[in-house]
């Protein structure tokens, strides 16, 4: 088999990669390691950033989205019994987030692929990459049965955080950084009305609690939990009671339960790869980054990889001009470390750390309180919380900084 673009990995990564090559006549084609059943129904996070929303809409996969997301213009935090609205639109010239589940945007990217006759090969097995540093790289795997090869100009590397393709670079050429946060979150999908209109982040003595959504039927919620736990330590009405306690108001929230549909426990990591690109690999989302879920970056983080590379590529491949892949790292990276902040940052204010003592509790409070009452801080949050624009990776002066490592 030949193609431009060997992708590796059907998440939302490789799945926009895929499509947005395809709108300029660039032919790639897209490995999974899962059947396809089991990645349109995988339970993932569910907020996308404005431009993502715009995105989808602006490449013809927004209809759905359209139909069933629900475009929220405000977020509340919740702390000391009340709850202060931010208002995203306000403080952001009208940008807002969109409630849509993750794995209906890998559905409806799937859905257009295929109509387009685009070709992903699901429930591959064995995947290597070969000759990353040369220029006719090649994917070997199996499928149905039969040893395969793909050969391609370029390997896009969009495999998740288990995938292969990050330890496809040899160890000398990549740097990683990476944080363990002391703590986990239990997620729960409720067939139960959500409790109220919009997304609530909770700070509580207890620890955080997340009241989100996914449909005007279906709750989403989360509770922070000891890192060492797991679902036999939380029988369903341990879990109720305390997103219950934690989620609780002075005048009364009423918290609505209903048949827990799915649930999981998920550990709290930050991690980076660098750089992005080993010759002809270019690694994109998951594969090179994790974020905390507290800002709810890592589907949109993803998404602003595969933008850049997509453009990096067409210029490429049309015009021969190397200078947006050599770039393609370094552009990445400058939004990764935002996003990584960022989240770092709200997962720091709304968690109890593992250390907690009245100082750090009070310290939390008096940074809520000041979030909640300062536009320049409330601005702080919705800026980042609606995603920075695209090209802030480019307004960023990188004459005054230390480079890259290895880039
Ligand atoms: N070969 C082929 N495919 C693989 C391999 C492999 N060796 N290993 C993993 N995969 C597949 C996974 O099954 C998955 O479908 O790669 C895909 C990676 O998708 P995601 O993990 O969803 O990663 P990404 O596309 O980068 O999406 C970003 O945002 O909300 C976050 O973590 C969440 O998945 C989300 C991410
Ligand atoms: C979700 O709905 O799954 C969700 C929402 C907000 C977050 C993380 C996850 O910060």
């Amino acid at each position: 088999m030949r193609t431009q673009v060997g992708i590796i990995g059907a998440g939302p990564a490789g799945l926009m990669l895929s499509h947005l090559l395809h709108l300029e006549g660039i032919d790639s084609v897209v490995l999974e390691i899962r059947e396809r059943s089991y990645v349109e129904s995988r339970v993932r996070a569910g907020v996308l950033e404005h431009d993502t929303a715009a995105l989808l809409r602006e490449v013809g996969v927004g209809a759905r989205l359209d139909r069933e997301g629900l475009v929220h213009t405000g977020v509340e935090l919740r702390f000391g019994g009340s709850s202060r609205r931010i208002d995203l639109a306000a403080l952001t010239s009208g940008r807002s987030i969109t409630v849509y589940g993750q794995q209906e945007v890998v559905k409806d990217l799937i859905a257009a692929r295929l109509d387009a006759g685009g070709q992903i090969l699901f429930d591959v097995g064995d995947v290597a990459l070969d000759g990353l540093d040369s220029d006719a790289p090649v994917v070997r795997f199996t499928h149905e049965g039969t040893i395969r090869e793909l050969r391609c100009a370029v390997v896009a590397g969009c495999d998740g955080f288990h995938g292969v393709s990050r330890g496809s670079v040899p160890a000398a050429q990549r740097r990683t950084v990476e944080h363990v946060y002391p703590f986990s979150w239990l997620g729960i999908l409720a067939e139960a009305t959500p409790s109220a209109t919009e997304l609530i982040y909770a700070h509580h003595r207890r620890g955080f609690a997340l009241h989100s959504m996914r449909s005007p039927e279906v709750t989403r919620l989360y509770l922070q939990v000891p890192p060492d736990t797991g679902l036999a330590d939380w029988p369903t009405t341990r879990i109720w009671d305390e997103l219950h306690t934690r989620l609780a108001t002075d005048d009364g929230f009423a918290l609505k339960e209903g048949p827990i549909l799915e649930q999981g426990v998920t550990p709290m990591r930050s991690f980076v790869t660098e750089p992005m690109r080993y010759g002809r690999l270019f690694l994109a989302g998951d594969a090179a980054h994790i974020v905390p879920p507290t800002g709810a970056k890592g589907l949109n983080l993803a998404m602003a990889d595969v933008r850049f590379l997509a453009s990096a590529l067409i210029d490429w491949f049309r015009q021969g001009r190397e200078s947006g892949l050599d770039e393609y790292s370094a552009r990445c990276l400058r939004r990764v470390w935002r996003v990584q902040h960022f989240s770092a940052w709200m997962t720091g204010l709304l968690h109890r750390p593992a250390d907690a003592d009245e100082f750090a509790d009070r310290l939390q409070l008096a940074h809520l309180e000041y979030v909640a009452t300062s536009t320049a801080a409330a601005t702080t949050l919705a800026e980042n919380y609606v995603g920075l624009p695209l090209d802030w990776s480019d307004r960023v002066d990188t004459s005054a900084k230390p480079a890259v490592p290895f880039a």
